[in-house]
């Protein structure tokens, strides 16, 4: 039973917590949102300067929360990839010079992995295999959780993910970073079946289509032509509200198709959805609806684990570290590294 300090910086989240194997103990998460929103999305070099402010005491308010001590902690770790690679390098910098200086095992964690293991947060019973559907700003993947450590990824998206999707969208409609929870909340009074949009498919050499990857960038353009026909055509103000519905149907309905087909055929009946897009409720909507028709099970973990999050990353160490596996001290960051 491992009990673990974990650091996730990936992005422009600044987030510490206290995990004992499935045991929330704390999670502290200090977001940039409020900084970046003025400049319409993530600036680089202002997360990391923002994570190196703010890491310390979120490293005290998580033990504060959690009520223990240095001598209670197994092990210590941070997310190593993918991500910024100057907001990681803050989080990982931290966490193996505490590992040095207390003489813990220190634990790079890749970040998907981590939103997998979100949802043994809020379903502690849960045990592979199963299907994660990971749709956050960076990810749109269908991974078939096998064991700890064992995935295989089974689709992707070609060039945007859905989250970027959601936010490209909101920037063209002037609604503000990030775009995914405006989107939502305009959507529920739009009419989803207003424009009919197109839904990004990938050719294959045979002719047919790819069931399980996905591509987003199409349905953006084709967003931006239409509002720009709407503009010529002098409609004033932008029908938003239906223009949102509509976007969003379509990604939902496009997410679903693939996790519910590529569910069927490896034959898993769960499948647990993580990264922030998770929220939407056109989403949960159509994946709900589809589960219930075919018998699979689908699991929605609540949104502060769905989000970027360090318990997450906590709870992947902890599972870890109970195997005996330690990372080096010599890890480093990658922007990319698949899982
Ligand atoms: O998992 P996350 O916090 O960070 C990444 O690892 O990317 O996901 C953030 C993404 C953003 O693109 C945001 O617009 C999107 O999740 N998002 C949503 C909703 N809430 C957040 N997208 C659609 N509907 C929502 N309600
Ligand atoms: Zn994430």
């Amino acid at each position: 039973m491992a009990t673990i300090l974990a650091i996730e910086t990936s992005c422009d989240e600044t987030a510490v917590a206290i995990v004992k194997n499935r045991q929330v103990y704390s999670s502290i998460i200090a977001s940039q949102i409020p900084i970046h929103q003025q400049y319409g999305g993530v600036v680089p070099e202002v997360a990391s300067r923002q994570h190196v402010e703010t890491i310390n005491h979120g490293i005290a308010q998580a033990f504060q929360q959690a009520g223990l001590n240095w001598s209670e902690i197994d092990g210590i770790a941070a997310t190593c990839a993918p991500g910024l690679v100057g907001a990681l390098l803050v989080g990982i910098s931290a966490a193996k010079t505490l590992a040095i200086l207390h003489q813990k095992p220190f634990l790079g964690v890749h970040h998907l992995e981590g939103h997998i293991y979100a949802s043994y947060l809020s379903s502690p019973d849960l045990q592979p295999p199963f299907l994660c559907l990971l749709v956050s700003g960076g990810h749109t993947s269908l991974i078939y959780v096998k064991d700890c450590g064992v995935y295989e990824t089974l689709g992707e998206t070609r060039d945007d993910a859905a989250g970027e999707a959601f936010d490209k969208v909101a920037r063209l409609l002037k609604l503000g970073y990030p775009g995914g929870p405006v989107i939502d909340k305009l959507a529920k009074s739009g009419n989803p079946h207003a424009f009919p949009l197109p839904e990004g498919k990938i050719s294959l050499p045979n002719g047919g289509f790819h069931p399980y990857d996905s591509s987003f960038s199409g349905l953006k353009t084709a967003v931006l032509r239409l509002t720009q026909r709407l503009e010529q055509e002098g409609q004033y103000p932008l029908p938003v509200n239906d223009l949102a519905a509509s976007f969003q149907d379509t990604v939902a309905k496009a997410l679903t198709k693939r996790a519910v087909n590529c569910a069927l055929d490896y034959g898993l009946n769960t499948i647990a959805v993580g990264g922030g897009v998770a929220a939407n409720s056109g989403l949960r909507k159509h994946l709900q609806e589809a589960a219930a028709l075919h018998n699979l099970q689908v699991m929605f973990p609540p949104m502060k684990f769905c989000t970027d999050n360090a318990a997450m990353i906590g709870c992947a160490a902890a599972d870890h570290l109970n195997r005996g596996h330690v990372s080096s001290l010599s890890l480093g960051v990658r922007s990319r590294l698949p899982l």
